[in-house]
This record gives C-alpha cells, sequence and structure tokens, in this order.
C-alpha cells in the first residue's frame, strides 16, 4: 500500500516495492529524510551534505570519477545514482550493506565524505539515529525514475524509440546479452559479477564483493550519470560499449557471460541510442 499513500509509481516500474514493516512509507518521513539529506550540517566542517554527491540534476549521482567529501578528501570509488534503489536488494557497489536503513548513515561517518559520529549527527539534527536512518531511507526510496521512451514503446508507444534505438534494443537483448545481467523494470539483477573493470597490471585493483565481483548497476537515467563504473573509469557510452564488445577485461574471475561480441559500428550507435532512451521522468526532489 505504498503507493497510494506517499509517492506515484512511475510507468514501467514495478508495483510492488518491499518496505519494511517497521518503516512504512509517510509524506512526512519523505519530507523529514529530504531535508536531512540536503543537510550540511551533517557532516563534520559543516561543508557536505549527501546531494554534494548525489546531485539530483544529474540522477543523484556527482559527474566525478571518483567521490569528494569534506576537506577535499578523495574516496576509491563513484557516487552511484540513487534512483529505483527502494527495489534494490545490496546496496554498495560491493553490496555490503543489506538494506537501506543500514545504509544511509554509513556516509556520515565515513571519513572520506561526511566524517561526523553519530552521536554528533543526532545532536546536531535533534534526532535519534533510527528515526534518521528511517527518513532518509523512506527519502531515498521515494526518488523514482520511469515513463522513458523506452517504458512508452513498451506499452505500445512505438514511435517512442527511433528506428535506430529500436535496433538497439534489440542488440541489447540478444547479440550484445546485456539482459543476462541488466534485466528486469530496472535493468539489473542485483547480483555481483566481475567484468573486469577492476583487473590493472595483472591484479585486482579493487576487490570490490572478493575476486573482483561489483553490483549490477541500474541502467535507468544512465545517459546523465557519466563518468561509468565503480572506479569512474569510462568517461562516455561509447567507451562502455567498446569495453563489453572486447569482451570486458580478461582477468581469472571474469564471468562467462561476458565474452568479446563483435558488434559492427552501425550496432555499437544503436546500442549506445538505446540506452540514451532510458532517462524519463524522475522524481524532482528540491
Ligand atoms: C563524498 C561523497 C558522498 C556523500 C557525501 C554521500 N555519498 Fe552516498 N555514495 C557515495 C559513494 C562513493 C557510494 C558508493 C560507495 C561504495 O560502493 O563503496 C555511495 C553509495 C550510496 C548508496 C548506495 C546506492 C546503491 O545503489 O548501492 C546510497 C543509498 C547512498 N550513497 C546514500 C547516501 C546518503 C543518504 C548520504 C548522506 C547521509 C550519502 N549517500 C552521502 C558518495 C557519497
Ligand atoms: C555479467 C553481467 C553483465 C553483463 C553481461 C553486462 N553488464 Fe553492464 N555492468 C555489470 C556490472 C557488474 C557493472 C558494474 C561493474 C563495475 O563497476 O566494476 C556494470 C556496469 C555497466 C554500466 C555502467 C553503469 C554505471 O552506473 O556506471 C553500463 C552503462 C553497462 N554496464 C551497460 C551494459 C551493456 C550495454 C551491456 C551489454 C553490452 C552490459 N552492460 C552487459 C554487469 C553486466
Amino acid at each position: 500500500m505504498l503507493a497510494a499513500l506517499a509517492i506515484t509509481i512511475p510507468m514501467g516500474l514495478d508495483l510492488y516495492m518491499p518496505v519494511p514493516e517497521d518503516n512504512p512509507l509517510t509524506l512526512e518521513k519523505i519530507e523529514l529524510g529530504r531535508r536531512l539529506f540536503f543537510d550540511r550540517r551533517l557532516s563534520r566542517d559543516g561543508s557536505v551534505s549527501c546531494s554534494t554527491c548525489h546531485d539530483p540534476d544529474l540522477a543523484f549521482s556527482d559527474g566525478r570519477a571518483l567521490a569528494v567529501g569534506i576537506g577535499q578528501r578523495e574516496g576509491r570509488r563513484n557516487s552511484p545514482a540513487l534512483v529505483n534503489r527502494g527495489y534494490g536488494r545490496l546496496f554498495f557497489w560491493d553490496g555490503r550493506s543489506p538494506t537501506l536503513e543500514d545504509q544511509v548513515l554509513k556516509p556520515i561517518e565515513d571519513p572520506n565524505e561526511m566524517d561526523l559520529p553519530l552521536a554528533e549527527a543526532s545532536a546536531r539534527a535533534g534526532l535519534d539515529t533510527t528515526t534518521m536512518a528511517r527518513a532518509l531511507a523512506t527519502y531515498i526510496r521515494s526518488i523514482l525514475s520511469g515513463d522513458s521512451p523506452y517504458d512508452r514503446f513498451i506499452n505500445g508507444d512505438r514511435p517512442a524509440l527511433s528506428s535506430q534505438q529500436q535496433l538497439g534494443l534489440q542488440i541489447f537483448r540478444s547479440k550484445a546479452n546485456c539482459t543476462a545481467c541488466h534485466v528486469g523494470p530496472n535493468f539489473t539483477d542485483e547480483q555481483l559479477h566481475n567484468t573486469g573493470v577492476a583487473w590493472r597490471n595483472r591484479k585486482l585493483a579493487d576487490e570490490g564483493a572478493g575476486q573482483g565481483r561489483f553490483k549490477t548497476p541500474t541502467l535507468r537515467e544512465i545517459s546523465r550519470t557519466a563518468p561509468y563504473m565503480h572506479d569512474g573509469s569510462m568517461a562516455t557510452l561509447e567507451d562502455v560499449v567498446e569495453f563489453y564488445d572486447a569482451g570486458g577485461r580478461a582477468n581469472p574471475g571474469l564471468d562467462p557471460e561476458v565474452r568479446a561480441l563483435h558488434l559492427s559500428p552501425v550496432e555499437k550507435q544503436a546500442l549506445v541510442a538505446f540506452l540514451r532512451a532510458l532517462s524519463g521522468r524522475s522524481l524532482k526532489a528540491r
């Protein structure tokens, strides 16, 4: 009963969003979470809020390769888009957090992000940490993206996708094998895979969840969230398609679903054009 109460699910998304029983969605909690999300007092020196790295205009990513927190400290990973995370089952690139309630307080304490002890954050906000976690998690659940040209096409509006994008969709599903992992309404299986992104100089630069595995990210709003991958190492969607066309980066843990594709230039362009059709109406949170 989440939708009728607090938020409208845009076209193309699964109507069912799993919400913990002890943290039902309410408008009040979305509002409180939104305020906390933009509140710089939750960082040690008052310079950084969640929105510093998760900008609503960039589908809640930040346009940088690697995240930059207080005092210009650089983290080791890319700030991910935060759309449709209410449907997620694993959080962080390596899936180390099992719920949004668990995830949302971690950036406050992270020395490279907001670097503030939770007791101090709680005092500054005048709220206990459970209330803060529940409100922030609820706000994240309200950030939805759907109603994209792709969704309109799937619902029968054929001209919503150009013929090039329709070719791209066909390649995405068949020859390029993207749906082996980017599947379902959110274009993710919520599983961990090694595509070889972390393999550098004959070793893993980041183990991820172990053996170089990372969580399959959603592809919704993908044209707005460059640069790409857990390390921000790919500047454009063209770079990403070239990477997969070459079969990822060969390494001992490479997922068997990643293999050389031999796409023609026309097919590569079509695939990129299709990926651009996954941007739609996203909830504006300001
Ligand atoms: C300094 C930049 C920065 C700040 C500030 C920041 N984040 Fe993040 N956020 C990141 C990075 C980087 C990751 C991925 C980290 C990883 O996977 O190890 C992330 C991951 C997440 C995720 C997981 C998304 C997913 O799909 O796995 C959520 C949710 C999130 N942040 C919410 C928040 C909230 C809520 C706040 C404020 C309390 C916040 N972030 C503050 C950079 C930041
Ligand atoms: C074996 C599973 C798998 C297959 C097959 C796969 N992907 Fe991915 N994809 C992933 C994972 C895992 C990541 C994150 C990798 C990382 O950051 O190290 C990812 C990342 C991406 C990203 C970057 C997203 C972001 O937010 O930075 C794009 C774009 C993408 N994939 C598109 C595609 C396309 C297009 C195809 C088909 C040509 C494809 N993927 C095939 C699992 C897969």
